[in-house]
């Protein structure tokens, strides 16, 4: 029996803490914290079709907030000019619709995973200001406007600033110039009248970074445009990042007026190779190395416990500002669909988020569940 599961029985039905199925006779992480905020995971195809019944029950049943992993970016959805598959994402929202979910259309702006060819004319030359503002005005009507009204928010651009707080030397800001996150906000709103929208970045936390989204979002409140939040991604590690820090930038978003969504949340148990690249830059592919890949075969039984500490830490802090925080989204279902297996480096084996490779919930999960339980107790 899980550790953690008779601390649990004393407040719930013992039914919780069953060991046998990842099923419906576990609490509900998004019931248990309704009040407080949502708690989202990120979605593959294989998950969105329902391919493991576990699987399903655990999307159903734990969480009311789904955003796709990948089958929104624009290299899926319009892989080229005027061509688009929306044949993921039509299953991602009908997904949301049966399980009344709060979907997240994830992204619309991003240097990654964006085809070449929207940068680039008929010579394969940078294309012009006006042809590249063209392609996004058009992408971002087709997409935003199939869903208007079914997809209830979006990350309209993601990752526009370095570590120290400069502008991301982006094809986006090469080719449009500076207003190009004014434009995508712009064009989503008009798209969508309704729909919530957000800027999202990793490594929020730092100060520079901090400032330089204050200063965005500001901004663009002062032209008079919609931003409702700002996501703040969250791949982290066990002892990073700092607390303080993060806590100052979730009081700093949430002083604009705006909310504050964790986004993609998951907490590596492997050594990070290089901490100066903590983060979530997606082009770093380190050298697989085989003694920074020490839990093929599973995690011990003290590093599981520091796994489940590192959660209950950030959820209490995400608890004490609830007021200004509207989602805890999980960035992948199981410890088998994580990205982590594979970021920073190809090939390990690693163990992130609340599910285990069996679907199984693991002491973080645990660890959560009876957080609440207590925290309800006590206010
Ligand atoms: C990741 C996906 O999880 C991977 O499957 C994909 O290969 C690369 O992108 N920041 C983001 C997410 O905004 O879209 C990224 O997702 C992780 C970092």
């Amino acid at each position: 029996m899980n550790q953690l599961c008779p601390l649990l029985a004393t407040v719930l039905i013992a039914t919780g803490c069953t060991q046998s199925s990842a099923d419906s006779s576990l609490p509900s992480l998004a019931d248990l914290y309704t009040e407080s905020f949502k708690i989202g995971v990120a979605l593959n195809p294989g998950e969105i079709a329902g391919d493991e019944p576990t699987a399903a029950e655990l999307i159903a049943g734990q969480f009311n907030a789904y955003t796709a992993e990948n089958d929104m970016k624009w290299e899926r959805i319009e892989p080229t000019e005027g061509n688009f598959d929306f044949n993921v994402a039509d299953a991602f929202v009908a997904l949301g619709e049966k399980n009344d979910a709060f979907m997240v259309g994830h992204t619309l702006l991003w240097h990654s995973q964006t085809p070449d060819w929207v940068f680039e004319d008929e010579n394969g030359d940078p294309a012009s200001r006006e042809i590249v503002l063209a392609r996004l005005k058009h992408h971002i009507e087709a997409v935003v406007g199939r869903y208007q009204g079914r997809i209830h928010s979006w990350d309209v651009v993601n990752e526009a600033f370095n570590e120290d707080g400069t502008w991301r030397d982006s094809p986006w800001l090469r080719t449009i110039g500076p207003d190009y996150i004014a434009r995508a906000f712009e064009f989503a709103h008009a798209a969508d009248p309704e729909a919530a929208l957000y800027y999202n970045d990793y490594n929020l936390f730092k100060a520079d970074k901090r400032d330089a989204v204050v200063a965005l979002v500001q901004s663009l409140q002062t032209e008079g445009r919609r931003i409702d939040g700002v996501g703040i991604q969250g791949h982290y590690g066990i002892g990073y990042p700092p607390m303080e820090e993060l806590e100052a930038s979730i009081t700093a978003f949430g002083n604009l007026g705006v909310k504050v969504m964790i986004t993609e949340l998951d907490i590596s148990v492997l050594p990070f190779p290089s901490t100066a690249q903590q983060g979530a830059d997606i082009s770093l592919d380190l050298e697989l190395q085989a003694e920074l890949n020490p839990y093929i075969d599973g995690v011990p039984a003290d590093v599981s416990a520091a796994l489940a500490d590192a959660y209950r830490g950030l959820f209490e802090l995400f608890l004490k500002h609830a007021d200004v925080l509207d989602r805890v989204t999980l960035w992948n279902l199981t410890d088998a669909s994580t990205w982590r297996n594979n970021w920073p480096m190809r090939g390990r084996t690693d163990h992130p988020v609340l599910f285990d490779r069996q679907n199984q919930p693991k002491d973080a999960y645990w660890a959560l569940v009876n957080l609440k339980i207590y925290h309800d107790r006590e206010n």
